[in-house]
């Protein structure tokens, strides 16, 4: 039997709404956007806790959670950290997924998702099945993936939902639905 699946987001400037969307339709699940309590991205960014608001949705509900959301400075953000605090006893089962600035390359240096990934796995521990990450550079010809400030200003959108970012959109989605 399907796995009923709820998708929770959090987005500054688009790109994991998009790719959140994108899951939920693919898989079927339900969907909800993540809201800090107080929504002032300099003091996100800065790791302040603000708290998130009450969710709609009863966690308790649903089989598996897909957390989808952001890396900023190679740290598990406020937003969906406050989120998996509050909420990690009532899931059963999470799997984690970011369209994020940093390649496969430097997945593991200071400012990469592998560092991000292993926050979230200490988290869960075996709730946690699945970490994925969908980098920007998949977006971009192979002699600009290096150019950090077209990393930095491109958004996933239905224009670019496409190549290389889609074969490893299909594969996330087939590596989950196993
Ligand atoms: C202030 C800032 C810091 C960032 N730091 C990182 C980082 O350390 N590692 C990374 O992989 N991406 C980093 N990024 C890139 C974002 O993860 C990427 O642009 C993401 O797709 C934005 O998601 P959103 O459009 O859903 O907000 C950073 C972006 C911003 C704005």
């Amino acid at each position: 039997m399907m796995k009923k699946t709820i998708v929770f987001y959090y987005s500054k400037t688009g790109s994991n709404k998009f790719l959140a969307y994108k899951i939920k339709h693919e898989i079927d699940a339900e969907i909800e956007e993540i809201k800090p309590r107080i929504n002032s991205h300099i003091l996100l960014m800065l790791g302040f806790s603000l708290g998130i608001k009450k969710l709609k949705n009863n966690i308790s509900d649903f089989d598996r959670v897909i957390l989808c959301g952001p890396v900023w400075m190679g740290k598990f953000i406020e937003p969906l950290k406050a989120f998996s605090i509050k909420h990690k006893n009532q899931i059963k089962e999470l799997i984690f997924v970011t369209c994020c600035g940093s390649s496969y390359e430097i997945k593991e240096k200071k400012f990469g998702h592998g560092r991000v990934f292993k926050k979230v796995e200490s988290l869960f521990a075996e709730k946690c099945t699945h970490c994925e990450a969908l980098p920007i550079a998949l977006l971009l010809p192979d002699n600009k993936k290096q150019d950090a400030d077209l990393v930095m200003y491109t958004r996933l959108t239905e224009s670019n939902f496409n190549g290389e970012f889609l074969e490893h959109f299909k594969l996330f989605i087939s590596n989950i639905s196993g």
